[in-house]
């Protein structure tokens, strides 16, 4: 859902509208909007688990302060979604800990977290459904 007119900001300037895969599903956005406003347009919530916990986090403060939209980009972990603009064929996906989930078929995953300057490394692994796919899942 989109706003198509804001009571203060008036009608939203017309932006043209590009593909980018998202998890590698190819879901639609507006050019220069932030990943985030892409994401959440098209019913995505969860951008990354946490890597002790497993815990869903999505956008919190929406202008790049809290680190809760990071998502692996173009291959490149903790982009802030929310302060990113949206480009074509932008490869988005979900970010465990500080890597992207395994491919794998079914709800195997595999987590590696990994500092940015390899300070500590460690894996977990397990069975996991995330709460976008239960989402899909009308459950
Ligand atoms: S929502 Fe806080 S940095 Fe993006």
């Amino acid at each position: 859902m989109r706003i198509s007119e804001h009571p203060i900001l008036g009608i939203p300037e017309q932006k043209k509208e590009v593909e980018f895969t998202y998890d590698g599903k190819i879901i639609k956005g507006l050019e220069g909007e932030p990943v985030a406003a892409a994401l959440k347009a098209a019913g995505i919530i969860i951008h990354r688990y946490t890597s002790r916990h497993h815990s869903p986090r999505g956008i919190f403060c929406a202008i790049g302060r809290c680190t809760d939209c990071v998502m692996v980009v173009d291959g490149m972990p903790n982009v802030r979604t929310c302060v990113t603009p949206l480009a074509a064929g932008m490869d988005v996906r979900t970010q465990y800990g500080v890597s992207v989930k395994s491919m794998d078929a079914g709800a195997q995953y595999e987590v590696s977290v990994k500092n940015l300057d390899d300070r500590a490394q460690h894996e977990v692994s397990g069975n996991m459904e995330t709460t976008n796919e239960i989402a899909e899942k009308g459950r």
